[in-house]
């Protein structure tokens, strides 16, 4: 008889059921990673209270992880909200909230400007599954009650619009929709700057893949609001499987950790770098609203009195050529990557990236214009950025 068949257990059943350590006490100072599909039960009773809520604990991943819980409860938290829910992305927190709460013959009133694909996924709802939409100027309070029918059962808004980082007045929205409930697309601000809920919306949600991990390479979700209605959209999102991986559930709680930190950064620095593009010969306009020139200057103040976040975009003259040109001449130092809140600082073009699915009318009804530039401030030195985008300003004239 062989070695091999008279050890017990094989090395067959010791591969297949290894990569364990002996229990210990102490606890590791970062939280683990909880990369399982499932977990494992004691018995049949075990499984009863787990899955009615009497008893703490996870059964499969599409339903639930610690990792995911992790990341929600903390936004949570920092958005003053009683729960949340994790996604694989922004868009999947957003299709699972809608899913939860829209049926058939249901309304919606949204912002007429919102993230590309935000309008795009609204108007699929429509076209696909009867919701019907009204999208209104949310800085006419009358145009919103206007838009209000008995069967209008959610507004939807981004605190700071993308990509003409215009503030939204909250408080007056909130008092325009009276009972209708508000999901506020928080992405551009992070709880760091506003709180959403604290002036009365109901829901609020992330890319999680921009400010909350903040290092570019994650793609995640979160929703968060009361408890009740998270039971309801935790549903949906486990039943549609929406959910994320722990991994970067976990990534994105360790981006957490330095939230309020860079969203100080990167307010600093974005003044610093919109004054500078303000007065250049080759910009024909700078959106900050942290500038006293913007729009939304005075209710940024009042509402994002910490900072006004890292996001400013700006016209440059000659249009999409020279856009292409600045984009070239930056590459090296300053890339053209179609997303945002990376650590370094990247430049995005909305109507080619994140506003592509408007038509060219609707764009320029929202003042997107061909020649319109995004500029994600990152961590770097502002000194370095204005020298680079001096350099790259001033060869576009050449
Ligand atoms: C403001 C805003 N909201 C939502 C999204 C969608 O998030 P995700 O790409 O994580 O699905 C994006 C993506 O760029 C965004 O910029």
């Amino acid at each position: 008889m062989s070695n091999d068949a008279i050890k017990s257990p094989s090395d067959a059943t010791i591969a297949a059921r290894g990569g364990w350590v002996p229990e210990f006490v102490t606890r590791p100072s970062a939280p683990p990673i909880y990369m399982t599909t499932a977990f494992d039960l004691d018995d049949l009773s075990q499984l009863d209270a787990i899955a009615t809520g009497r008893e703490a604990g996870y059964i499969y991943t599409r339903d639930g992880n610690p990792n995911h819980e992790a990341f929600a409860a903390d936004v949570a938290k920092l958005e003053g909200a009683d729960a949340g829910i994790t996604c694989a992305s922004g868009m999947g927190a957003l299709t699972a909230a809608l899913l939860a709460m829209l049926k058939t013959g249901d309304h919606i009133v949204a912002a007429r400007v919102l993230y590309g694909r935000t309008g795009q996924l609204i108007n699929h709802l429509c076209s696909s599954f009867g919701v019907t939409v009204s999208y209104v100027d949310i800085t006419d309070p009358a145009a919103i009650r206007a838009a209000c029918t008995p069967k209008t059962q959610l507004g939807l808004i981004e605190s700071v619009s993308n990509p003409l980082v215009e503030v939204a007045d909250i408080p007056a929205v909130v008092q325009a929709l009276g009972s209708v409930p508000l999901m506020v697309d928080n992405t551009f601000a992070t709880p760091s700057l506003l709180r959403p809920i604290q002036y009365g919306a109901q829901l609020v949600w992330h890319s999680a893949s921009k400010y909350l991990n903040g290092h570019g390479d994650v793609m995640l979700g979160v929703m968060v609001g009361a408890s009740p209605l998270m039971r309801k959209i935790r549903g949906a999102l486990s039943l549609y499987g929406m959910n994320s991986n722990p991994m970067e559930s976990w990534l994105g709680s360790r981006g957490l950790r330095t939230l309020p930190l860079r969203m100080t950064r990167v307010s600093e620095t974005a003044l610093t770098v919109a004054t500078f593009l303000g007065t250049q010969s080759a910009v024909t306009r700078v959106y900050y609203p942290g500038l006293p020139s913007h729009p939304t200057y005075a209710l940024a103040q009042r509402l994002m009195p910490r900072g006004q976040g890292g996001m400013l975009a700006f016209d440059l003259k000659g249009g999409r050529a020279a856009v292409d040109a600045l984009f070239r001449l930056l590459s090296e130092a300053i890339p053209f990557s179609p997303t945002l809140a990376d650590a370094r600082t990247t430049l995005s073009y909305p109507a080619g990236t994140s506003h592509k699915f408007m038509t060219a009318a609707e764009r320029a009804a929202c003042g997107i214009s061909d020649g319109l530039v995004r500029l994600s401030i990152g961590l770097e030195d502002a000194s370095d950025l204005i020298k680079e985008l001096r350099d790259a300003l001033s060869r576009l004239a050449d």
